[in-house]
């Protein structure tokens, strides 16, 4: 694979360099309220600009359905991306028409544009291959092309997993080099997925089993132990035969969950105990109860300190760690104390502690935690976990072909 020094030894002043990055950032009233991962793509940006790169950025902003959509606009985060790289950034009212085809020819050496939510065009993300690569045609033609020293990177790691124009089709059309990130997050996974340093632990909560029953499946064998806590602990509890009141369960799992934990032994630990409330608020009245007996009328929405305490102790003498998906309703103060223990238990083992991006990543910044305390923070919620399902990325892939 061709990483982003390579293309920076060929020289880069002059050329204009179209740089795919994951600034898919959560924004309230107009502002970006988790720059996480717009940090995490000024390193590579930074690069090319000192070396005289002329570069275009390509991103998306939620999912829009392939047309201008105001409330996805990338400009608010055009306005953070400037006061962080420090340096003016062009924002380019569209993705591939004449705003930018206007604003990209005119860029100098060392300057910066950034395009239009790139899912603004249907062509991004359509299923139709044809759709897909002349909508990519279109992005590489603002590089000049091949024949004019257009070149690509992708730094999009929380994107790598979509086969999408601005990720997949545009690498076949120019020369194609990974961005820092992208190699720097695929280092870490393969960590996990490799000979990882024993005890192994993994920590899984979020609201959905079904979402991490490719990533069990895949990891069950691997592990030392499963840590099992958030919205989907109650499928779990449930298929131990355990009354879960009006909690999360998905029905149709609770047979899955059975299987894994007849397959699992005694690898998998459930919470204990579970904070519970008859509503979701941030001034509900809560109770702690035993996991076994959550109370008719109840929701399950955190898990309970003896729990983060059991947590805990599983966690101590770790060695590699991947924690993925938050312990309760992180996101209001009488069900986050689960989330808050866990996360410190995590930084608090020794070896090396890897948080999957979404919102664990975003648990850790909004609980105000030590973000360096972590050995590494995924910017890619659903990329690392398709990584650790055993799925192939298509935008790691399409990299590897030179
Ligand atoms: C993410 O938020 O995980 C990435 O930016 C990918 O976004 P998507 O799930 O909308 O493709």
């Amino acid at each position: 694979m061709r990483t982003l020094d390579d293309l920076i030894k060929h020289g880069v002043q002059g050329r204009r360099v179209l740089v795919r990055s994951d600034l898919n950032v959560p924004l309230k009233d107009g502002k970006v309220t988790d720059d996480g991962r717009i940090r995490a793509s000024l390193p590579v940006l930074t690069k090319l600009l000192d070396h005289g790169a002329r570069v275009i950025v390509t991103a998306h902003l939620g999912r829009p359905k392939g047309a201008p959509d105001p409330q996805y606009s990338l400009r608010p985060v055009a306005d953070r991306l400037a006061q962080l790289l420090g340096r003016p950034v062009e924002f380019a009212l569209d993705t591939v028409g004449e705003s930018a085809r206007l604003l990209a020819n005119e860029l100098k050496d060392g300057e910066l544009l950034l395009l239009e939510n790139v899912r603004f065009n249907a062509g991004e993300t359509s299923k139709d291959e044809g759709e897909r690569a002349e909508f990519a045609r279109c992005l590489a033609l603002l590089t000049g092309g091949e024949d004019e020293g257009g070149a690509y990177v992708d730094d999009a790691f929380g994107a790598v997993h979509r086969k999408h124009a601005s990720v997949y089709d545009i690498a076949t059309l120019l020369p194609h080099y990974c961005g820092d990130l992208v190699r720097d997050e695929v280092r870490v996974l393969e960590q996990l997925v490799g000979e990882p340093a024993r005890p192994y632990v993994v920590v899984l909560g979020g609201s959905k089993v079904s979402d991490k029953l490719a990533v069990i499946d895949n990891l069950l064998p691997k592990v030392d132990r499963l840590l099992v806590g958030g919205g989907m602990c109650f499928t779990f509890l449930a298929a131990q035969g355990h009354e879960v009141g009006d909690s999360l369960l998905e029905t149709d799992q609770v047979e899955n969950c059975r299987r894994l934990l007849a397959e699992a032994g005694d690898k998998i630990v459930l919470p204990t105990d579970i904070v519970v409330s008859a509503e979701f608020s941030a001034d509900a009245a809560t109770q702690t109860v035993a996991a076994d007996a959550i109370p008719a009328g109840q929701k399950g929405l955190d898990i309970g300190p003896r729990s983060v305490e059991a947590f805990a102790a599983a966690l101590a003498d770790a060695q590699t760690v991947f924690w993925n998906g938050p312990m309760g309703v992180f996101e209001l103060a009488p069900f986050a104390a689960g989330t808050k223990g866990v996360a410190e238990a995590v930084t608090a083992a020794p070896g090396l502690s890897v948080v999957g991006g979404g919102d664990s990543a975003a648990a850790v910044r909004a609980l105000g935690l030590d973000v360096t305390a972590f050995g590494h923070i995924s910017t890619g919620g659903g990329a690392s976990l398709e990584y650790l399902e055993g799925k192939e990325l298509p935008g790691v892939a399409v990299l590897e072909q030179v």
